[in-house]
């Protein structure tokens, strides 16, 4: 079997390239680099002893993918390429819509011209919205996004329902990512952010291994045990190993909806103080006011992907703060 993954050089994508090759599925990589070094590939295969076919090119291309498909016999397609940051996206919605919108559209068109019908797509909790009621249930309708990227990522979910419910050759699978972080236990894989990180792992991260001063946390007046705000955080190699039990799951036609999240949530400061005790090091913080866009607390109801997946989140928090010390500390610079 072979799969054509999509965005295969970034964070969650490297990851899951690596778990698909252990389970002797063959990949191909299409990725424009834009969020990546390719060095992410190189060393998926040293740590696999296989190879991975990587093809540079932009899911909006579609002669690209066309010849992609033309050359390989592809099974199914795992959807990661996009972009991510929600800061950017407000500053910038246009480069969002079109790369998250319409390469998906892009792709999926270049997909049913080659008869290839099964596609497995990186949404987000965000989708649930503001005013959702934790935990998050998948049987909960999407809400109202406060932003251009997960407008984005409710928008790719509705076009592919559309897809899957014109024809029954279709099987979607939308899996609803919490809070991934961490970084493959041999220290080789990570996430590299580029300039400042926007999310709290890579930034407690780079404030552990000195590239900067003190972390700023986001508030502490929320309505949480400590008032700092409560996220279900995921490692990395447990959310890659649930694109695998989804492949294995899902053959059959329509629209199939997980979450993919532990089930429980951690406050900022239970984080930091994790990081601290787990990996003996200092992180020195400040209260900082709250930050545009927030919500106070939410996390997984994830059931419905044990159940039928047969996937459980199986790493604890200390094997993601120690993962994540782990690949920092051998990698300061990233890739680079
Ligand atoms: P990432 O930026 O590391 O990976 C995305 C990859 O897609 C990068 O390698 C980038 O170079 C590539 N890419 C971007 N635009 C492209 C295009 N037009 N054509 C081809 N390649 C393109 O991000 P990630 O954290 O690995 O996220 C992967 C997916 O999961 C994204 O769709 C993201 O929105 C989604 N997601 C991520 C998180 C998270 O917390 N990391 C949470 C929910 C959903
Ligand atoms: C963010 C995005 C979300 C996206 C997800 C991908 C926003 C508002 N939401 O989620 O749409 O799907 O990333 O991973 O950007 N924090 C600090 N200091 C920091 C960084 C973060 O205190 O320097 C806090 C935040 O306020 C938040 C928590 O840490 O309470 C987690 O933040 P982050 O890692 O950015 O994830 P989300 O905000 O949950």
């Amino acid at each position: 079997m072979k799969v054509l993954v999509t965005g295969g050089a970034g964070y969650i994508g490297s990851h899951t390239v690596l778990e698909l090759l252990n389970q002797d599925i063959d990949v191909v990589v299409v990725d424009n680099l834009v969020n990546a070094n390719v060095e992410s590939l190189k060393r998926v295969e040293q740590l696999t002893g296989k190879p991975v076919d990587f093809v540079q090119a932009d899911v909006r291309d579609s002669r690209a993918l066309d010849a992609v498909f033309a050359e390989h016999s592809i099974s199914a397609v795992i959807h990661f390429a996009g972009l991510k940051a929600v800061g950017e996206s407000v500053a910038k919605p246009l480069d969002y819509y079109s790369a998250n919108v319409y390469g998906s559209t892009v792709l999926a068109q270049a997909m049913a011209a080659a008869g290839v019908h099964r596609m497995i797509f990186s949404s987000s909790a965000t989708v649930y919205g503001e005013g959702a009621q934790a935990p998050y249930v998948e049987t909960m309708p999407r809400g109202v996004t406060s932003n251009p990227y997960g407008t984005s990522k409710a928008m790719v979910e509705q076009v592919l329902t559309d897809v899957a419910n014109a024809d029954p050759a279709w099987s979607v699978v939308l899996l609803r990512y919490f809070n991934p972080i961490g970084a493959h236990e041999s220290g080789q894989i990570g996430e590299d952010p580029q300039g400042i990180p926007n999310n709290l792992m890579p930034f407690i991260a780079q404030v552990a291994v000195g590239r900067r001063e003190q972390l700023s946390i986001f508030g502490d007046d929320y309505d949480t045990a400590d008032g700092t705000c409560e996220r279900d955080y995921l490692h990395v190699v447990d959310l890659a190993k649930g694109h695998v039990k989804a492949l294995q799951a899902t053959t059959h036609s329509g629209t199939h909806v997980y979450n993919l999240g532990t089930g429980t949530a951690t406050s900022v400061k239970q984080m930091v103080h994790a990081f601290e005790r787990v990996n003996n090091v200092q992180i020195p913080y400040t209260i900082a006011p709250r930050r545009a866009g927030d919500l106070a607390a939410f996390w997984a109801n994830a059931d419905k992907a044990a159940t039928e997946l047969d996937w459980r989140a199986e790493k604890d928090l200390a094997d993601m703060v120690r993962d994540t010390w782990r690949w920092q500390q051998q990698n300061p610079n990233g890739y680079i």
